[in-house]
């Protein structure tokens, strides 16, 4: 196993700290000269470059500290722009595409030969999606080329939602920071592959396995398999703070006792109730339960747990329902390899 450690936030070039602003024009006059532009979507921040510029993809992976195992997504405004750099869409694929674009759904086809091997690490098929966000698709209509564009965090690190996060972490690595405001789902885009023209599931996120199966029937999955090059995101170790998080069942109370203080109490409705009062530090993903708004709040409290005096996190995983699936599956690589439960 293996695990990341990533720099932050010490500026380390002498590049001054990126302008924010939601000047779209500024955006595509950098993209077309092969800069890096921070884009707003739907699900998180991403960080775009012109997709079909080789060197301009080769500064995203540095930008961001990737290895060159990792594909990213190419992000279109639509659907024909989608499937033109596709050799072939399954019929089930041009489904999904009609029921879920623009949105969280990012579907894995074979690549036109026009894309190049940089952005898809190599493999054959490459990852589309066509963004919900109304700044993002009225830039990617200005444009002639595809976005290359992965969660514009530091590899390994929180993904971000808002782009303050974006200025704080890869502020001196990138050229505009286009605001579009906090995501409003806050969870990446689902991944869908196929074979044989059958849909597979690679990612869980933002758009619900149910509502894809509405479409499809039932999907295979293919998920978190270390290792695997199919799905090289899907690393056991992602999505981390630099602080220690330590899982933990509510029922669990002894445990704070023996833990190092401070403590931060990482919380969802009244599941850690009784421990409120015996903490130092508590962030409520949504005070209600309501698992929307936990997926929407999720990275911003994890790195505001990750901010303030230094201190232990301990949390727990969020009770039924498909969204809370999805985000203990983050939380579960945020804590890597420190959770001290076991999770099915
Ligand atoms: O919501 C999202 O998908 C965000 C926003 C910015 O669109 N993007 C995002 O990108 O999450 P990133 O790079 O953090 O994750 C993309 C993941 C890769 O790590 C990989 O697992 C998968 O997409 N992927 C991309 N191309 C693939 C391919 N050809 N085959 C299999 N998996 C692929
Ligand atoms: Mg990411």
């Amino acid at each position: 196993m293996f695990r990341y450690f990533v720099a932050q936030t010490a500026p380390t070039t002498d590049k001054m700290p990126a302008e924010t602003g939601t000047d779209i024009e500024r955006a595509a006059l950098l993209l077309k000269a092969g800069k890096l532009v921070a884009i707003p979507t739907e699900t998180v921040y991403g960080l775009a470059a012109d997709g079909l510029n080789e060197q301009a993809v080769l500064s995203i992976f540095k930008a961001k500290n990737r290895p060159d195992f990792d594909p990213l997504i190419l992000h279109v405004s639509g659907r024909e722009a989608a499937f033109s750099l596709a050799e072939y869409v399954p019929v089930k694929a041009r489904l999904l595409a009609d029921a879920f674009w623009p949105g969280p759904l990012t579907l894995v086809l074979p690549k036109k030969a026009h894309v190049p091997f940089v952005v898809t690490s190599g493999l054959d098929t490459v990852g589309l999606r066509v963004p919900n966000h109304p700044l993002t698709l009225s830039l990617l209509k200005q444009l002639d080329f595809p976005l290359a564009a992965p969660s514009a965090n530091p590899f390994g690190y929180v993904s971000p939602t808002t782009a303050q996060h974006v200025l704080d972490n890869l502020g001196d690595k990138t050229d505009y920071i286009l605001d579009g405001g906090p995501c409003t789902l806050g969870i990446e885009s689902t991944i869908i592959g196929f074979e044989n023209d059958e849909p597979v599931l690679l990612r869980k996120g933002s758009l619900k396995k149910s509502d894809i199966e509405k479409i499809t029937g039932p999907l295979k999955e293919k998920i978190n398999v270390s290792g695997n090059p199919k799905a090289p995101g899907q690393l056991a170790a992602h999505y981390s703070p630099k602080r220690k998080i330590v899982i933990t069942e509510p029922e669990n109370i002894g445990l704070l006792q023996t833990l190092p203080r401070p403590v931060t109490l990482l919380t969802f409705g009244n599941l850690f109730h009784a421990w409120e009062n015996r903490v130092d530090r508590v962030l409520n993903l949504s005070s209600e339960g309501n698992l929307a708004e936990a997926a929407r709040t999720f990275y911003g409290l994890l790195r505001e747990a990750d901010q303030g005096p230094e201190s232990l996190i301990v949390t727990g995983y969020l009770p039924a329902g498909e969204m809370a699936e999805v985000i203990n599956d983050r939380l579960q690589r945020a804590a890597f390899p420190f959770k001290n439960t076991s999770h099915e």
